[in-house]
């Protein structure tokens, strides 16, 4: 197993420009600006990297650095440096532009033609959009027609935001749109989980330590999980939430993510190529839900007071939960279910897989026949705490036929010196190195969107499967049966 390089050592930042789109925008001030700050403080930018921030808003550059500033001080966990910021201050320009303006993108061409020339930033353009979803084709269209980049000189990469689409014929038609001026390879779809340090780690765990691998398919593995709850409500997402839920929010992106990099098999060589044709398998295996056992395979949940939040209809049947039981036509994990729990309003915010192995075969002990209960376990924590956790059983101290389970507990993030870079950092020093292994592939996009779209569209033909639940509770009362219907299994 080769590891790609760039997991081994950090490979050097380039040159480029980077123009945001959006950028007076939430996700530009609590996500972009923060993760240039923090690049800028680690001195991992190039001396020819600049950013130019655009957006509609009639903004004097003074007045958007102020603005930005605020944004990075509020947003970064660290104690705010002003050395640092006017490092990074000093990289700024500002362009206010209306999307559909003609005029408006050849005044950001001579922008951008100029601040290339002053730092040397070698023709490299790498576009973000961080507006509403509606721009996308629109702005990409006019990168192309307006020559905001050089045909002759250096390359020219887009980052899209998700959702990638609201359901698999508007994805297709956005990525023919975007398609027309960027081909595959410079398109870097935004996935922000495949990211997270240990999502990122579930590969590395299973590559480097021989005993997971020869047991991670159906013979070892009873079930798998995959949790990611939040404590908060919508707060002021309630009109894009409404209109989206949890299937199109969660579920489509980032849990069916994890599952294909839990399930995916390993390339002999861990390159964005490789991993993301393996990956696509995976998407493509999905067996689509029967209509008829609808409610065997998912439970859907809203929270008491979601009808109350600002920008949602007060009739609104929309799922803030969902729970779902899903199966793999592949080889590999033939019969073996996959767990996916998602939802907002609920007891906690965490992120954790767990791999719940098989009961070992026959029993136990010495003198006496004991059934062992608790199966080994290895459980990915990936927020808010980071590590693994490995559970199995052992004889308590004492006696000679008590079972006793215990776990070792590798805590990532309690490791003094552990910084663990925030995900926006590492997606957008990814983008400019060109490093496609953590963003999504087109194919994975419309596999996880043909699965989906059954899922969403009997969400919505059938309201009556969405169950009420008390704010802070751990769901509406019957998802446990999706789970606990199989001797041996609960949610973990
Ligand atoms: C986003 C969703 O993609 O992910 C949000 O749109 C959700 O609704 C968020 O809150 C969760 O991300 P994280 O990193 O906080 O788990």
């Amino acid at each position: 197993m080769e590891v790609r390089q760039g997991m081994a050592a950090e490979s050097r930042m380039e040159t480029c420009l980077l123009i945001i789109f959006g950028a007076t925008g939430d996700l530009t001030f609590r996500k972009l600006l923060p993760a240039l700050y923090q690049l800028e403080k680690k001195k991992e930018l190039h001396k020819g990297f600049g950013v130019v921030a655009v957006s509609r808003k009639d903004h004097t550059l003074k007045e958007y650095l102020q603005k930005a500033k605020e944004a990075v001080k509020t947003h970064t966990s660290e104690e705010f440096q002003d050395s640092i910021w006017k490092r990074l201050n000093k990289r700024i320009q500002y362009q206010s532009l209306e999307f559909n303006n003609e005029g408006d993108y050849e005044s950001l061409r001579g922008v951008l033609k100029e601040l290339d020339r002053e730092i040397g930033a070698r023709g490299n353009r790498l576009f973000y959009m961080a507006t509403s979803p509606k721009f996308f084709g629109e702005i990409s269209k006019h990168i192309q027609k307006k020559d905001l980049y050089s045909k002759k000189r250096g390359w020219k990469r887009l980052m899209v935001e998700k959702p990638f689409g609201r359901d698999l014929s508007s994805a297709r038609e956005l990525n023919e749109a975007l398609t027309e001026a960027f081909k595959e390879e410079e398109i870097f779809r935004v996935d922000h989980y495949l990211m997270k340090e240990m999502v990122q780690n579930l590969l590395m765990i299973r590559a480097a330590n021989q005993i997971f691998e020869p047991t991670w398919n159906r013979e070892h593995i009873d079930h798998v999980q995959i949790i990611s709850t939040e404590s908060e409500g919508v707060g002021n997402r309630g009109e894009y939430y409404d209109q989206a839920g949890a299937l199109r929010d969660m579920v489509q992106n980032h849990m069916l993510q994890m599952l294909a990099l839990t399930a995916v098999e390993l390339p002999g060589n861990l390159i964005a190529k490789n991993l993301r044709k393996e990956k696509i398998k995976i998407l493509q295996s999905l067996i689509p839900f029967k209509e008829v056992s609808i409610e065997d395979q998912m439970v859907l949940g809203q929270y008491e007071g979601f009808r109350e939040e600002m920008g949602v209809s007060e009739k609104s049947s929309t799922e803030t939960y969902a729970a779902i039981r899903v199966f793999l036509d592949h080889p590999r994990w033939l019969g073996v279910p996959f767990y996916l729990k998602t939802g907002k309003g609920l007891k906690e915010k965490a992120a954790r897989i767990v791999i719940q192995y098989r009961l070992p075969m026959g029993s136990c002990c010495l003198g006496e026949t004991k059934e062992i209960e608790e199966p080994n376990r290895l459980t990915i924590n990936i927020q808010p705490q980071e590590g693994v956790v490995l559970s199995f059983n052992t004889k308590q101290p004492g006696t000679l036929d008590t079972i006793m389970p215990v776990s070792m507990d590798f805590c990532q993030n309690c490791l003094i010196g552990m910084n663990t870079p925030e995900a926006y950092e590492k997606l957008l020093g990814d983008a400019i190195k060109g490093d496609q292994t953590s963003f999504t592939h087109w194919e994975e996009v419309e596999a996880a969107w043909k699965w989906s779209d059954t899922l969403i569209n009997w969400a919505r033909k059938y309201p009556w499967m969405i169950k009420s639940y008390e704010k802070g509770s751990r769901g509406p009362e019957d998802a446990p049966d999706l789970v606990n219907r199989e001797p041996g299994r609960k949610w973990l």
